[in-house]
């Protein structure tokens, strides 16, 4: 019997028409779910007839609470609960890379704006100030000197929300002109890809250039280990090349976006993607099965 697949979104972006179309190619039936229109209902479930549910929610939120829902139900799901929250908030993240002994940069965090820039001063400038939990290169400050500091602490102060309030201060990282954004499925590092740009903020969505980066055996033993950190699955990752220190992983996305990376890469995203996800629904039919 094939499985049946949710796709569980909150927009179709061009991510998600590229695994729709991936799923269409092998046959596999599968629903598409809109996060604005879902209703979970915690008592009555009602999901048991999905194999395996694809989260490519846009807000973290969402996604962590409905894979909540579902891990609690026992359905599952790309990626796990444990994967979202770990991904989805950089101080977890970096803790768990830590945890794991993966090479990162040096990153502090502190809960008020005095602590926040006695941690800076600290470092030694540039440092970068990053929300915990944010993406596409949003809010991100890089901090050249003490004035520069007490003016970005004393704007979230007044104007952030309270997650603005937990201060993660990084390291610099003078990266040679480009990072690297590594795509890991499972246990294979599938791809990566350099992201070049004039500006320290590399990312394609903020002008960053696409071009191919070989993955190495050291790169691919890195990637494997940093996605096994966070709990594994369909994962992206950004790692820079630390002039003296050599490869640090700097954060690892969970809801990965990669249409600039199939045609650099020549490697079929989408495709391993959808293999995965169908070999996560066989080896839980077969858990379910087992635990009856
Ligand atoms: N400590 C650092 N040193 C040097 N450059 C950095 C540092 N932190 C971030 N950058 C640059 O800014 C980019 C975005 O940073 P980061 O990936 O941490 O934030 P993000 O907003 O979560 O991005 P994403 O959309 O990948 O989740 C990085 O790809 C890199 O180019
Ligand atoms: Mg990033």
């Amino acid at each position: 019997m094939t499985p049946k697949v949710g796709l569980l979104l909150s927009r179709i972006r061009v991510e998600e028409k590229l695994l729709i179309q991936a799923l269409n190619r092998r046959g596999v039936n599968y629903d598409t779910i809109d996060d604005r229109r879902v209703i979970f209902d915690i008592q009555n479930n009602g999901w048991n007839s999905y194999d395996v549910i694809v989260e490519r929610c846009v807000s973290h939120s969402r996604a962590l609470y409905a894979l909540l829902l579902f891990r609690d139900w026992g359905i599952p799901t790309v990626n796990t609960y444990e994967v979202a929250e770990n991904c989805g908030n950089k101080l977890l993240t970096t803790s768990a890379l830590v945890r794991a002994r993966i090479p990162t940069p040096l990153t502090k965090i502190a809960f008020t704006p005095q602590s926040a820039l006695e941690a800076i001063e600290e470092m030694g400038y540039p440092v970068v100030l990053k929300p915990g939990v944010g993406s596409w290169g949003r809010l991100l400050s890089k901090i050249n000197d003490r004035e520069a500091a007490e003016t970005v602490l004393e704007h979230k102060q007044v104007l952030g929300s309270y997650h603005h309030s937990i201060y993660y201060i990084q390291e610099y990282i003078h990266k040679p002109g480009r990072d690297i954004r590594v795509f890991v499925v499972g246990d294979e590092t599938i791809c990566a890809i350099y992201r070049d740009s004039e500006h320290w903020i590399t990312n394609t969505a903020r002008g960053g250039k696409a071009s191919n980066c070989p993955v190495t055996p050291e790169l691919n033993e890195l990637c494997l280990a940093s996605a096994r950190a966070v709990g594994g699955g369909v994962l992206a990752l950004d790692v820079f090349e630390d002039p003296d220190r050599g490869l640090l992983v700097n954060e690892i996305n969970y809801t990965m976006e990669f249409r600039n990376s199939i045609d650099t890469t020549g490697v079929d995203i989408p495709a391993k993607v959808v293999d995965y996800v169908l070999d996560v629904a066989k080896n839980g039919g077969e858990r379910r099965r087992v635990s009856g």
